[in-house]
């Protein structure tokens, strides 16, 4: 996979890519990424990338000669642009999934009030947010997608079953982990962990997804296919629930 990231703060994203797995993935090869800095494409002297909006309005807003001209520099037949900002379609793991099945990404970072809207429509990006919230600019948001899309190609992860059994691969949040020791400051391990059951064991973290998703995301809970088993499962967590409120009496 090649990712081509378009941005006015090259720096801020070169220094990240050193780090960690992502690091290990490029010396490795098995991802290649470029920073483009769209000062190096500005027509003028004084190589001015953004300017005020027309209209009125606070902030600066992101020239298009400059832009469109680094993104064209970097973009192929098959590649997938994707300009990061607020307003764009919120990613979620399906959505990562996706990205990191294509061959080519080119990450377009907004800065100040945003791009000139005719940036979006000459180089056919699509709009893409990480949350609700306002970032100052798209880098951070750049390397969110850099980091959730490289740890899903393959080799990447030092454990390659790993990726599947994170919170949102099968719609539910993770259940809790636990390594040594069996006991720390009193708090125990749960049993049946150590009990080499591995059929128990499937069912009790089964059992502790679905009860942190339904405390925390209901709304995941409607989104997903819930086999008779984890039907099963929510009757007695309410069952149990009931009974600590009849207990509390
Ligand atoms: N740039 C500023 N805020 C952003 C957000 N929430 N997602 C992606 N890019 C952004």
């Amino acid at each position: 996979m090649r990712i081509d990231v378009v941005s006015i703060f090259p720096q801020l994203v070169a220094g990240f890519l050193e780090a960690s797995l992502l690091g290990a993935a490029l010396r490795e090869g098995r991802v290649e990424v470029s920073v483009t800095d769209i000062r190096d494409f500005a027509p003028d002297r004084h190589r001015s990338v953004d300017d005020a909006p027309y209209g009125g309005g606070d902030g600066m807003v992101l020239r298009c000669e400059p832009t469109v001209a680094a993104v064209e520099s970097v973009v192929g037949p098959g590649s997938r642009v994707l300009a990061l900002g607020p307003r764009g379609r919120p990613l979620d793991q399906v959505g990562v999934r996706e990205l990191a099945g294509l061959d080519h990404l080119v990450l377009l970072c907004g800065r100040y009030a945003g791009f000139d809207e005719r940036i979006i429509e000459l180089t056919g990006a699509r709009e893409l947010s990480i949350g609700d919230y306002v970032l100052a600019g798209g880098e951070v948001a750049a390397l969110v997608v850099i980091e959730a899309v490289t740890r899903l190609l393959p080799g990447v992860v030092g454990n390659p079953v790993s990726p599947e059994q994170d919170s949102f691969s099968d719609g539910i949040l993770e259940f809790p982990v636990y390594t040594r020791p069996r006991e720390f400051r009193g708090h125990a391990v749960p049993e049946v962990l150590l009990s080499g059951d591995h059929a128990a064991i499937a069912r009790h973290r089964r059992a502790e997804s679905l009860r942190l998703t339904r405390q925390r995301r209901p709304e995941l809970l409607e989104k997903i296919d819930l086999t008779e088993e984890d039907r099963e499962i929510l009757r007695e967590l309410d069952h149990e629930r009931a009974r600590r409120t009849d207990e509390r009496r």
